[in-house]
């Protein structure tokens, strides 16, 4: 078996349960060391017990790999901070961040609390930015002191709820498309020092899904977080370099590559809004519909 990761060592945030979980399995199957970071709590954030990291760390010993818990919050600054020295003090090195951690508190915009807004931007778009923050100063670090680029991955997750929209969640899909174009310029800055910086927005039966509706015992096979790992880890290896600033689907029997907002139909600025007014409306008239959940274009 060929192994992608062989010597690597890599953090997976909220790894403890669904597909974070399945990330740390996939990863340390291909010979990477794994940071299990989970602080545990209920599926809106609530509470904390790091039992089931610690459960996901034994699966990877079990199994021969090396694999250590790490509890903090992944939107608090100095949390995340301590989590990347963590890697590094304890493994040498760090040279992929899975950044997975997520939470729900769904609610139609006009009932959303401040702290329901509050709680899902912390978790997963604070919880995306302070990780990758501290592990890009690490790898600049590096790549100074070896004046050379260095072997750096980001996978970032996504989800459709956001780079399409959801109804319900303004609060999560606000975050999860912030995610989008966090990893599309991430990607961009630290392109130079070897780093490369990509998205998936899965699809899988877990938790945080598996109230939506009624599933099958084949669409739960299908939709298995399982999965979708198969994507993150080959992101994360060196045959991968040359993919970065992507958001790609993975899960529920695909993986698929998702294109970007895209400049459409123009006019030459006027300055008389009773002028423009109809010209705007005949672009929106000719230009590609907003897609709906599925990410094909709406009729
Ligand atoms: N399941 C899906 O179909 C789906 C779809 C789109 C996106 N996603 C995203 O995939 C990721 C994983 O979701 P899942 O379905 O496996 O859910 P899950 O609830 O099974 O797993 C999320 C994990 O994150 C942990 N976590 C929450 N807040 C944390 C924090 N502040 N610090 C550290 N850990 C924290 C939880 O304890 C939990 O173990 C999430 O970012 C989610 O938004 C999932």
């Amino acid at each position: 078996m060929t192994l992608l990761c062989e010597g690597k060592v890599a953090i997976v945030t909220g790894a403890a349960r669904g597909i974070g979980r399945e990330h740390a399995l996939l990863f340390a199957k291909h010979g990477a060391k794994v940071v299990v970071n989970d602080l545990g709590g209920a599926v809106d954030g609530s509470g904390g017990d790091t039992t089931p990291a610690q459960e996901v760390a034994h699966e990877i010993e079990a199994m021969g790999g090396e694999a250590i818990v790490n509890g903090d919050d992944v939107g608090n600054f100095d949390g995340a901070k301590n989590m990347v020295d963590q890697a590094i003090n304890h493994f040498g090195q760090l040279d992929i961040l899975v950044n997975n951690a997520g939470i729900l508190r769904d609610r139609m915009l006009v009932n959303m609390t401040e702290e329901e807004w509050d709680a899902v931007i912390h978790v997963h778009l604070k919880g995306t930015f302070a990780p990758t923050r501290h592990a890009a100063a690490y790898w600049r670090a590096m790549s100074k002191q070896n004046d050379a680029p260095v072997f750096g991955r980001v996978i970032n997750t996504s989800s459709t709820s956001g780079i399409y929209g959801n109804v319900g969640q303004t609060n999560y899909g606000a975050a999860k498309a912030g995610i989008a174009s966090f990893t599309i310029i991430a990607a961009r800055e630290l392109g130079r020092l070897g780093v490369t910086v990509n998205a998936i927005s899965p699809s899988a039966y877990t938790r945080m899904t598996d109230y939506l509706r009624e599933y099958t015992e084949d669409e739960i096979e299908e939709r298995a977080p399982a999965w979708v790992s198969p994507t993150v880890v080959w992101l994360a290896s060196e045959e991968a370099g040359d993919i970065t600033g992507r958001v790609i689907q993975a899960g529920a029997g695909m993986v698929a590559v998702c294109e970007g907002w895209r400049r459409g139909d123009e006019v030459e600025a006027m300055a008389d809004p009773v002028a423009l007014g109809p010209k705007i409306r005949e672009m929106c008239g000719k230009v590609r519909k907003n897609s709906g959940m599925d990410g094909f274009e709406l009729d």
